[in-house]
């Protein structure tokens, strides 16, 4: 046995002199000669990893990135470089950078064989109803949809963020999503992807890159795109996923106007940019505002708002996509006549029943049909929570639930593993979700076999007259 450490004599061997590499000195000449060649082993490995983090960013040197460029430009800061071009350009469009983009697109993908290529017209959307998800929870945040981000120690900050935006949604959510038989992907997002102010805590222009890569991502599928502004500068709305919970400084309060002018600021920039040719056929949907809180603001502004936003798109050259706002949870009535004059644009409904404390108490039955109940609008949120408010941070973290299930509701079976949802409940959410045209979760909802695993072939069209009482399923949970 040979012991590290001085020995009182020459180790033996089996009663004989040991042979040379047992022999203490000449143990220790070897021990110093492969120390030596370790050493140099390492260095060289050393020497190389380093020049592959020179030149492993697809052949990009560090070199070739200008001095103090901010970090939207610079790739060897980025948390994700998958799919994105390294190439230094400070080039910008509308103010936008262009940096990550590639030079070439190809539109010729489609997302299956029931819709048109990219590349072709997609038509009437009243005849050809766009089947879609929305990638929420991503680009805004969203506490309901992602729990475990807000448990998180606030001062990791923006590593943390990233992190999540580079690992949320990735290319497979969209091969996904399209091998779902979906056609469209809503992808929300927020001003500070474009702009900050003073005094705003957001990660400025991250998601930035994050969203023309997943636009990109959505065009290797064939699927369109509707981009979707959840927070406008001065926040429409006053909730967390506007950016944050507050007052609403866009049109209203003193600097309401200032507001109103930077949210128009920002769509000059960001439609700019979506004018480009590469957009022409894969965004198909402009959205100007996420539920603006029309209930408080007042509605003469945010319609004037919205015809000037609408003006100022169209005159930037963003001309085949249907410009979205969202209905301000006026009810559909009060938009009868209303903002008639603006060319291709539609109302963006959000049938969240659970929201709504009248509706929450709506049997199945009535549930099936208040979804099918308006026609051909637009309806951009929904989910199959809608049943019950049973969400973990739906209405917000610390806030409760909303509706009289506050109180009297179990949600046992909605929160239990899917497995162990009744035939019954299974169901009626795959009913209610056809009508509405997921739980929160679509993929969660697709393995369970309560959404259908193709999205142009439903079981239940709509025919008002074949909703079945389901009665064996309790009203409340
Ligand atoms: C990558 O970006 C650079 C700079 O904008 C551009 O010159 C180059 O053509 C792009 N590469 C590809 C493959 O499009
Ligand atoms: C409207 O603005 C005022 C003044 O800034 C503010 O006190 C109020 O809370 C805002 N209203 C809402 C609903 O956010
Ligand atoms: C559900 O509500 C509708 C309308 O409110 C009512 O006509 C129907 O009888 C109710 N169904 C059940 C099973 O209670
Ligand atoms: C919403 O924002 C407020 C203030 O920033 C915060 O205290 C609250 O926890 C947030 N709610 C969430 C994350 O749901």
């Amino acid at each position: 046995m040979i012991a590290w450490g001085p020995r009182e004599k020459e180790p033996l061997w089996n009663g004989k002199p040991a042979p040379w590499y047992k022999q203490k000195k000449k143990l220790w000449i070897l021990i110093g000669v492969c120390t030596v060649l370790l050493i140099i082993i390492i260095i060289r490995e050393g020497a190389e990893a380093a020049r592959d983090s020179e030149s492993g960013l697809g052949g990009v040197s560090p070199d070739s990135i200008p001095k103090g460029a901010p970090s939207w430009l610079n790739p060897f800061v980025w948390e994700d470089t998958a799919d994105f071009n390294l190439t230094y350009t400070d080039e910008t469009v509308g103010g936008l950078p262009l940096m990550g983009l590639d030079t070439e697109w190809d539109d010729s993908a489609k997302a299956n064989d029931h819709v048109p290529a990219l590349e072709k017209p997609w038509g009437d959307y009243a005849k050809r109803p766009a089947r879609g998800v929305n990638v929420g929870g991503w680009l805004s945040l969203e506490p309901f949809i992602t729990p475990s981000l807000f448990n998180y120690d606030l001062r990791m900050g923006i590593s943390v963020l990233e992190k999540h935006y580079a690992t949320f949604v990735t290319e497979d959510t969209f091969r996904e999503i399209r091998d779902a038989g979906l056609d469209h992907v809503r992808i929300p997002f927020s001003y500070w992807a474009v702009e900050v102010y003073d005094g705003d805590p957001y990660v400025f222009r991250t998601s930035w890159r994050y969203l023309l890569r997943a636009i990109e991502w959505c065009r290797r599928y064939g699927l369109r795109v509707n981009l979707d502004v959840h927070g406008l500068p001065g926040s429409q709305n006053g909730w967390n996923h506007s950016g944050r919970l507050g007052p609403i400084n866009w049109l209203n309060g003193t600097d309401g106007a200032l507001w109103g002018k930077r949210a128009l600021e920002f769509h000059d920039s960001l439609s700019k940019f979506f004018a480009q040719p590469r957009y022409k056929n894969i965004i198909s949907h402009y959205g100007l505002a996420n539920e603006p809180k029309m209930t408080f603001l007042d509605s003469q502004e945010v319609l004037q708002w919205t015809t000037d936003a609408h003006a100022l798109v169209r005159k930037n050259g963003v001309s085949d996509a249907i410009v979205v706002f969202g209905d301000g949870f006026r009810g559909l009535h009060n938009w009868q006549g209303e903002l008639q004059g603006l060319d291709r644009a539609a109302l963006d409904v959000h049938q969240y029943v659970i929201f709504n404390t009248g509706q929450i108490v709506f049997n199945h039955t009535a549930k099936v049909r208040y979804a099918t109940g308006f026609g051909p609008t637009l309806v951009a949120e929904w989910s199959q929570a809608d049943d019950t408010d049973c969400a973990k941070h739906l209405t917000n973290v610390g806030w409760g639930t909303v509706g009289p299930a506050r109180n009297s509701c179990s949600c046992e079976e909605a929160n239990a593993p899917v497995s162990e949802w009744s035939d019954s409940y299974k169901q009626f959410l795959r009913m209610f979700a056809e009508a509405q045209i997921p739980q929160w979760s679509y993929k969660k909802g697709l393995a369970a076999g309560v959404l259908p695993a193709k999205a142009y072939e439903r079981s239940f069209d709509c025919d008002l007259s074949d909703i079945p009482s389901f009665s064996d399923l309790p009203e409340t949970y």
